[in-house]
């Protein structure tokens, strides 16, 4: 299949040459452009996740569609985002893994009010890093991220590396019944809160569960993998030969191919591909999800019967850096210890909550099951507080029977197992201790919870602060 495409130096063979008629998608003009302005309206709704075999079903969406709008928006430069709460609940919008103003991070109780039912309120976001984000709820989000509000947000570079395709694969799982009905009644279900959070019975790439995406054989694809699930790890299973990985939770990294083309996403994390299309003309190749010993079929590559080219691309595919990639750690950290406990089969006995001692019984009475440093929730007093600039070493223990993706708000830190690059979020197995090592630069109140979002309703949540 590969061997049938002859390789060829691309730029020794001229850009005419080898491109013939095909057009690549050049870089996105923003330059002309001042202050993109976007409008976001999170309402109730229907939704169908199969166009073909059910009927719609209740959803939260934003602008009525499942995932929400993807934004783009340039690199450095402030964008204007209308945000509308159509809902009769009140909400808010956090730009998961953007190194934003701390006033505009979307934490309600903590960076700002609640929006409430008919209320707006406007987010300006000036993103140092570009790259793949998201977007989504962050309040009683095991409802309404649940339910469906998330989106793609995309920061672009100025110039991104040359393909045929700019894709998105947002991928989501739901608990729906037979008629694809979503499952409402069991949404806050304390089983799920204290084991894995809600894991869903269908997953979705970009809201549907039967879509395939048209390709040609030749074709380079950027392929942008997000997990916007609330608790469910992906292990993908692509069965296309050429990946290579060039970010990371949106920052760049020195490209490398997948071990057996499998690529796993905690919750919250992304992962940029490159994709060189070596199937043959005509066929269909599968993008699967592992779950245990059963590969299940979640999307498709179709490819034209016509191919693009006879020769795959030999063009560069690193990203250009990001400003953050110039952030140096320090050999001297200021050391914080962080111990996950609680959950089911943990031993917790009790915790800290509302600043005062109480056993698990009564803790399972006002729902908070998760702990960090003995404490259940938001404390009333930060993590840290500290001076901006100061390098910080969380010292994660995960000290219970379950996975826990912590994630940090408005930094991006080296997690121990890939110091090569940056995380805004990383996957803690059960027993594991590591660090998460960042320089807190940036100022305001944090948020540092885990991102199986039932696990951070449970209690699983803290914030520090840079001042
Ligand atoms: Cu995407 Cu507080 O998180
Ligand atoms: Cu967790």
């Amino acid at each position: 299949m590969a061997n049938r495409i002859r390789r060829r130096d691309f730029l020794k063979a001229g850009a005419a040459g080898v491109l013939g008629s095909s057009l690549l998608r050049a870089p996105i003009a923003f330059a002309k452009q001042k202050h993109p302005a976007f409008q976001l309206i999170a309402a109730n709704g229907k939704f169908n996740f199969a166009q073909h075999k059910a009927k719609a079903t209740g959803v939260m969406f934003y602008n009525q569609s499942i995932p929400g709008p993807v934004i783009r928006i340039p690199q450095g430069r402030e964008s204007t985002i209308l945000f509308n709460n159509a809902l009769d609940e009140p909400s808010s919008v956090h730009w998961h893994g953007l190194r934003i103003d701390n006033a505009m991070d979307g934490v309600p109780g903590l960076t700002q009010q609640p929006v409430m039912p008919g209320e707006t309120f406007e987010y300006r976001l000036t993103p140092p890093d570009a790259g793949s984000y998201w977007y989504h709820t962050h309040l009683r989000s095991w409802a309404q991220l649940a339910l469906g509000l998330a989106g793609v947000l995309i920061v672009e570079e100025e110039t991104p590396p040359l393909v045929d395709q700019d894709l998105i694969f947002a991928i989501d799982d739901w608990r729906l019944d037979e008629k694809m009905q979503m499952d409402t009644k069991s949404l806050g279900s304390m089983h799920d809160w204290s084991h894995a959070g809600r894991l869903g019975n269908v997953i979705t790439v970009n809201g549907k569960t039967d879509q395939s995406y048209p390709v040609a054989t030749g074709e380079r694809i950027r392929l942008r993998l997000l997990n916007i699930a609330n608790a469910r790890t992906m292990n993908l299973l692509f069965n296309e030969p050429e990946l290579s990985v060039i970010a990371v939770d949106g920052q760049p990294v020195k490209p490398f191919t997948p071990e057996s083309g499998r690529v796993r996403l905690a919750p919250g994390q992304r992962v940029d591909l490159i994709v060189d299309m070596t199937g043959d003309p005509g066929e269909r190749t599968l993008i699967e999800v592992v779950i245990g010993e059963y590969a299940y079929e979640v999307a498709g590559f179709n490819y034209d019967p016509i191919p693009k080219r006879d020769q795959m691309l030999d063009a560069p595919i690193a990203l250009p850096q990001n400003p953050l990639q110039q952030t140096r750690l320090p050999d001297e950290f200021m050391q914080i210890p962080l111990r996950m406990a609680g959950g089911a089969m943990g031993g917790m006995r009790g915790a800290t909550f509302e600043g005062r001692e109480m056993g698990i019984r009564e803790l399972i009475e006002h729902r908070k099951v998760w702990a960090i440093n003995g404490i259940v929730g938001m404390p009333e007093k930060p993590l840290f507080n500290v001076r901006r600039g100061t390098a910080i070493s969380l010292d994660v223990i995960n000290d219970n029977s379950w996975p826990h993706a912590m994630h940090i708000h408005g930094h991006h830190f080296i997690y121990h197992k890939t110091p090569e690059f940056w995380r805004d979020t990383a996957l803690f197995a059960r027993g594991e201790r590591g660090t998460m090592k960042f320089v807190a630069d940036n100022p305001g109140r944090w948020l540092i919870h885990c991102h199986m979002v039932e696990h951070m309703a449970g209690g699983m949540v803290t914030w520090f602060e840079v001042t």
